[in-house]
């Protein structure tokens, strides 16, 4: 399978087409963006760790009967995935409050929520990605009350299936994002998880310290953003690098596996 022509750049990845109409390869790039965009700045090694990383959680779901769009890791910062047709909806889940919630409705941050909350925001850059509720999604056809009904079901499966898996490592999940997309199999669309789920689109914490283990170290200038995705790889067995894993190192790795390619 032959490397195509780039089919999209988004601000954290970029797609390209392959020989194979179905399939297509999602690059990791190193930009990190906050704020829709406002506040940008590369961090070198931030892609490779997010496609281990994804890539671990992602087969990990698979395992357990969640459907989604990743086929195998080519390298250090690509895989082969589905190609689906996106849903244009971030599906926001919570355990905890912090972030947008707390300010928009003055919870107290790191507020425990009983039940886990999901939200819907339209994906569009140019809007802001604005907070809709179920109503919208119906209203201007995003997607159909079938399709959001096994979204819900399967994100509280995810929801679980995390809390537990990261609950294991001593850290807790606060909240993450998801996307879904539709694959067209025997002329039916069927609905799958599609995207990353990383550091960079979960917000993680240790269990003990309460110490931010994700985006949020870049979103709040907090620093060594690449020691804490690198922490989180660790403590998920899939990073078998002695102690200090560093920006460098990570860098490294990805530029021997290139030119071995
Ligand atoms: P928020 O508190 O800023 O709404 O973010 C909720 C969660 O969703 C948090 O884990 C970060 C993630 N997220 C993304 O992955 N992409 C986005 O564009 C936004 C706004 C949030
Ligand atoms: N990814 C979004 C942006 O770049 C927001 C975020 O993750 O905070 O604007």
């Amino acid at each position: 399978m032959k490397k195509g022509k780039k089919l999209y750049e988004g601000k954290a990845k970029i797609i390209y087409a392959t020989t194979d109409k179905d399939l297509v390869i999602q690059y990791f790039k190193d930009d990190a963006t906050a704020f829709n965009n406002q506040k940008k700045t590369t961090i070198e090694g931030k892609g490779v760790l997010n496609n281990r990383i994804s890539e671990y959680i992602l087969s990990n779901l698979s395992q357990i009967g969640i459907k989604n769009h990743l086929v195998k890791r080519l390298n250090m910062r690509e895989q082969v995935i589905k190609l689906v047709e996106i849903i244009p909806i971030e599906f926001i889940v919570r355990n905890v409050a912090t972030g947008s919630l707390t300010k928009r409705l003055g919870i107290e941050d790191g507020t425990i929520l009983k039940e886990p909350l999901i939200e819907y925001c339209l994906k569009d850059d140019s809007l802001g990605d604005p907070l809709i509720s179920e109503e919208h999604i119906y209203a201007f056809e995003w997607a159909n009350k079938k399709e959001i009904e096994k979204v819900k079901k399967t994100i509280l499966r995810i929801n679980d299936f995390m809390i537990g898996m990261f609950r294991g490592i001593g850290i807790k999940l606060i909240d993450f994002k998801l996307e879904f997309g539709r694959l067209k199999t025997n002329g039916k669309n069927e609905v799958i998880l599609a995207d990353e789920i990383s550091p960079d689109t979960c917000r993680l914490w240790d269990s003990v310290t309460d110490k931010k283990l994700d985006k949020d170290r870049f979103r709040k200038d907090l620093g060594d953003l690449i020691p804490a995705y690198t922490e989180v790889a660790k403590r998920l067995g899939i990073l078998h690098e002695q102690s200090n894993v560093s920006a460098v190192n990570v860098t490294k790795l990805s530029s021997v596996k290139k030119k071995s390619k």
